[in-house]
């Protein structure tokens, strides 16, 4: 594969790193993350092998859904540093070769907003209209009210203006409504001001939220998608929209523009995802392997953005009730683990029980899979929760750099875990020094996937691995393939793969050492450790296996 087409299309075989500025690492001693105390910690990240930052909101809020909740869409949250210090963080990141995005949350805002502020005031308020506002609303459908433990409807009663307002998420965050043109208008404003201060595009908060709550019902929704990428490419030829659209394939692939790829640039893969967790805890590929056989092909130049965890619950709203038990049984069984009555609140590594070589398999899987994997800061030093913060909370604690936790000289801004998972235990710093440790395995693996692109680029097709506890699948672009099996099981087992197109050709494992050769015929006997994972590039025999790939164009 060329390589220059990954330059262009940087997206689509990305690293792309969540964190929060809130707490990644305090700068200033007060306890709370900012972006002096990021900026010091970005050669961390690029030694990681990071290539996209994606920050969550850093913006002014009261805070009440920890920043998800924007009182000025144009500056800096006060507590997280200035404006100055966001340049600076940007040309520091951009000089280590990094690209960074930021939410967009722009479904609502904080009730605190003054645009809400002045829109609540009278029914003639010139902003009325920036929100959706209605005498009468519909009656609620429960299954719609996304924080059912908080909210029970999507409508609150404004006593001062005599009328209810829209709000899907929290009642203190009104939607803004973009059937209003000003709104739009002062969104793509909002888009063009962070575009001009280096950012290379946006996750996109509550997607379908966004373009369908809204008054007057828009007579096609996904104009303005439409119309914010158009907008951006103009601008920045190379910047993307990272869509959160967690909706049935079907209905999602309209997300990226129909065949024309004209909208949301990725779409992160909740399917595949919730999949994922099934096959973990049934120890079992087929739930996974179905889902991304089923998944449909995003047009050119679009991709999915895959990932395990992330800021959220581990939402698991896509799987039927009884699926959904099973993994609860197997992850989750406590009642505080669980929330919304759909999710977990737990990180990856205390699900998984804090087996190191499950743990490692898991990440394996993710960078393995056809897509752009998205890390959540901490996954790769094995990081858990702390359950006894609040709801969600629980999986954003402090980043954990040191034994005595490193992320801040005061008390930080929410407790670190305790117990095995405590920084004493899992800390940057120890890992650094252990060839061994989950660390090491993630600068291991973003090496490989950085090396392999036709994982992400190429044309996936999930195999027959013979055994139903191993996930195996092959990629292939421009003549060249990369063939990789993960063990979901802890016991040993052999997988049996077919491999059409490589009789004879040997499979060099790119994560130990060892080959394996293909026969005439075409099969292969791969032999996996409990829980083991194997990623073997194909070549010829008389070609070297690091001619077979990226080197040979
Ligand atoms: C989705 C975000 O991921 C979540 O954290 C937030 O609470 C809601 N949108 C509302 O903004």
């Amino acid at each position: 594969m060329r390589l220059t087409y990954t330059s262009d299309v940087w997206w689509k075989n990305a690293v792309v790193y969540c964190l929060d500025v809130e707490t990644f690492k305090d700068g200033n001693g007060d306890g709370v993350g900012d972006f002096r105390g990021l900026t010091q910690q970005i050669d961390y990240l690029a030694g990681l092998g990071v290539t996209c930052l994606w920050l969550m909101p850093f913006f002014p809020t009261p805070n009440r859904d920890d920043g998800y909740d924007i009182t000025d869409f144009y500056s800096i949250d006060p507590r997280l540093g200035t404006l100055g210090d966001f340049v600076e963080f940007m040309r520091t990141a951009h000089d280590r070769g990094m690209r960074v995005i930021a939410d967009l949350v722009v479904n609502h805002t904080s009730d605190q907003h003054p645009w809400f502020k002045e829109s609540r005031k009278s029914k003639s308020s010139p902003l009325r209209d920036w929100y959706v506002w209605s005498d009468k609303p519909e009656p609620d459908d429960p299954s719609k009210v996304v924080f059912p433990d908080k909210e029970d409807s999507l409508w609150e009663w404004d006593n001062r203006s005599k009328q209810y307002y829209l709000h899907s998420f929290y009642k203190h965050q009104p939607d803004l409504n973009v059937a209003n043109p000003e709104v739009r208008d002062e969104i793509t404003r909002i888009l063009g001001f962070w575009m001009e201060l280096g950012l290379s595009g946006f996750r996109v908060d509550a997607v379908p939220f966004l373009i369908e709550n809204v008054d007057p019902k828009l007579p096609d929704p996904h104009e303005f998608l439409q119309d914010m990428r158009a907008f951006m490419t103009r601008r920045k030829g190379g910047s993307i929209l990272l869509g959160e659209v967690n909706v049935p394939y079907e209905d999602l692939v309209a997300y990226f523009g129909d065949g024309l790829g004209d909208q949301v640039t990725m779409c992160f893969d909740f399917i595949s995802m919730q999949r994922a967790w099934l096959s973990l805890a049934r120890q079992n590929a087929g739930p996974l392997a179905d889902a991304l056989r089923e998944r449909p092909e995003p047009p050119k130049d679009c991709q999915w953005a895959m990932f395990l965890r992330n800021h959220d619950e581990l939402t698991l709203d896509k799987l039927t009730d009884e699926e959904r038990q099973e993994v609860f049984d197997a992850f989750g069984p406590e009642k505080d683990m669980q929330i919304f009555g759909r999710g977990l609140r737990r990180r990856l590594p205390t699900m998984l029980g804090g087996d190191l070589r499950r743990v490692k398999m898991a990440y394996s899987l993710l960078f393995s899979l056809p897509g752009t994997p998205v890390i959540f800061y901490g996954e790769e030093i094995g990081m858990g929760e702390n359950l006894d913060e609040e709801g969600r909370l629980a999986v954003r604690v402090p980043m954990q750099w040191t034994r005595d936790g490193g992320f801040s000289p005061a008390e930080p801004v929410r407790e670190v875990p305790e117990g095995s998972f405590a920084p004493e235990r899992v800390n940057v710093a120890d890992q650094k020094r252990d060839t061994a440790s989950l660390l090491r395995w993630f600068q291991l693996l973003i090496e490989r996937y950085r090396e392999c692109p036709e994982l992400a680029w190429g044309t996936y097709t999930v195999l027959d691995a013979g055994h139903h506890a191993v996930f195996a699948h092959r990629c292939d672009a421009d003549g060249a393939t990369v063939v990789v099996a993960h063990n979901l099981c802890d016991t040993a087992v052999d997988a049996e793969l077919e491999l059409a197109g490589l009789e004879g050709q040997q499979l060099t494992d790119l994560l130990v050492d060892g080959t394996l050769d293909v026969s005439a015929d075409a099969k292969v006997k791969l032999p996996l450790e409990p829980h083991g994972c194997r990623w073997l590039r194909a070549s010829p025999p008389e070609i070297a296996p690091e001619d077979a790939g990226v080197m040979s164009q």
